[in-house]
């Protein structure tokens, strides 16, 4: 049991027990993502943002995954969960999820674990209307399809009496294009008296937590708030779920651009958890993920895919790289086609260029690595300059090495450094260099076979073949 705060007047209960069956997927249908986050998420963070104590999860089908899925993302006792084993209706899942809020005095909020748009502040507008009147609060949209959804019904006097589901409902109330969002405010002493009363006595056999409505109308009192089709919609299938993102994607987007800007804002994907600081601009088709946080004025160019990275202020990021786990410090230069994977950290005034890739490794301030380069489980101090197509050896077929470049080191092009290995400071390393052995501070390492020349060798070789050798363009 759980007892709230004593100074938070809300509880939010989060019904999400149902399967998912049209997804046809082996995976619950409220653990599939929107933006890298499970549809499950967004109510669990809405009702964190509109500062409820107390978060309950009424799950079933795959319960465990699913609560797996909201302690990774929220910590373990954030959101108390609630079996409903058999999914016998809405009602029956609301009483369920009174039981951990049973000396709850509050408001409790219910919202759903398949509708990922309904926005933090539509909520607020609700939870402030069942305080002010102390009754019943539901949202309520009036959609060009109502097919499916619970009809409002009204009186006269335009009062809600009761909500009838499409199918108990005749074909009068069919014509009702109001329709109920699934998403309530009520006391949880309402909540507690009006579930237990309810019976299944309808066209599905269910317990529908829509009867509450009349209870209400007859007692504390209904009213609405009025909530746009779009952030209502639940989510059912892949192609609503695709759809869902992509509005997700948009009010994300549009809210960076207030100091960002997106050179092409409808083909970038920007992750819920992103973060943008001002005057950074973002080019087209960039992939932003995870906890990415793009520095003030930095510029992601054209088609990169950044994975829970960190790119510094004014570092430019060119067209098409792709980093995982990465920090790229401030004022680097990267790419294009620069491949940073999980564990590479570059300093301020960093460069990686071209067809380089790093793997755990450290670049230290002004240092550079431009050309087709492997850099694996290495560190690599100050102002080092790394020579085209220098290969670390990190790996010996069971263990990785480390190798170690110190300040001021020249690695020379083609240089393969066989780890563990270090060179010392302001050492130079001659091109084509297979580097076994530690290179002393300040020294030249050079490893190389003589050059030999052979003069005459090219009319020697086109005589034995019979005569000179046609130029071929
Ligand atoms: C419900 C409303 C309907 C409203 C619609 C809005 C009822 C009876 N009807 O209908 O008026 O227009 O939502 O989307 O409430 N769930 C459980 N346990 C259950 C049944 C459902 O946890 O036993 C969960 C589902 O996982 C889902 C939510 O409750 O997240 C809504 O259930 P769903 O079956 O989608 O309700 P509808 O029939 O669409
Ligand atoms: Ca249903």
């Amino acid at each position: 049991m759980i007892t709230p705060r004593r100074k938070s007047t809300i509880a939010c209960m989060i019904l999400a027990a149902g399967k998912g069956t049209r997804m046809n997927s082996a995976k619950n249908k409220v653990l599939h993502t929107l933006l890298g986050v499970p549809m499950v998420a967004y109510p669990v963070e809405s009702a964190r943002r509109v500062g409820s104590s107390t978060i309950v999860a009424v799950l079933g089908h795959q319960m465990k995954e699913v609560a797996k899925g909201l302690a990774d993302r929220f910590g373990a006792d954030r959101v108390t969960v609630v079996e409903q084993k058999v999914q016998k209706g809405t009602g029956h899942a609301v009483r369920l999820g009174l039981g951990p809020l049973a000396g709850f005095k509050g408001l409790v909020v219910i919202l759903c674990g398949d509708v990922p748009l309904l926005r933090a502040e539509t909520i607020d507008a609700l939870v402030a209307k069942a305080k002010k009147t102390g009754g019943l609060a539901m949202l309520t949209s009036v959609v060009m399809d109502p097919t499916g959804y619970g009809r409002i019904v009204r009186d006269d006097a335009s009062k809600i009496q009761s909500v009838v589901e499409h199918k108990d409902a005749d074909a009068a109330q069919r014509q009702i294009a109001e329709v109920n969002a699934g998403v309530y405010a009520a006391p949880a002493e309402f909540l507690r008296k009006a579930t237990a009363k309810l019976s299944s006595r309808n066209a599905q056999g269910e317990y529908y937590l829509t009867d509450i409505v009349v209870q209400a109308a007859a007692t504390i009192g209904v009213e609405s708030v009025d909530v746009s089709a779009e952030e209502m919609s639940g989510v059912n299938d892949r192609a609503q779920l695709v759809a869902a993102e992509k509005i997700l994607a948009r009010r994300i987007v549009g809210e960076h651009m207030k100091r960002a800007t997106f050179r092409a804002p409808d083909a970038a994907v920007v992750e819920a958890d992103v973060t943008i600081e001002a005057d950074a601009e973002i080019g087209r088709n960039v992939v932003l993920r995870g906890r990415t946080r793009i520095g003030a004025g930095a510029r992601i160019d054209d088609g990169c895919i950044l994975t829970n990275t960190v790119v510094g202020a004014g570092t430019h990021v060119l067209p098409y790289c792709v980093a995982s786990d990465a920090v790229i410090g401030d004022n680097n230069k990267i790419g294009p086609f620069a491949h940073l994977r999980p564990g590479t950290d570059l300093a301020a005034d960093v460069h990686v260029g071209n067809f380089v890739e790093t793997k755990k490794t450290r670049l230290g301030r002004g240092s550079k690595a431009n050309h087709l380069t492997y850099l694996g489980d290495t560190i690599v101090g100050e102002k080092v300059n790394v020579g085209a197509g220098t290969i670390t050896c990190n790996y010996n077929g069971f263990e990785k090495r480390q190798t170690i470049i110190d300040d001021g080191a020249f690695i020379g092009s083609d240089t393969q450094l066989v780890a563990p290995v270090r060179v010392g400071k302001r050492a130079v390393v001659a091109a084509g260099a297979t580097i076994t052995e530690d290179v002393r501070d300040g020294a030249l390492a050079i490893s190389r076979a003589p050059c030999k020349q052979v003069d005459g060798y090219a009319d020697r070789l086109a005589e034995r073949y019979g005569g000179k050798k046609k130029a071929t363009r």
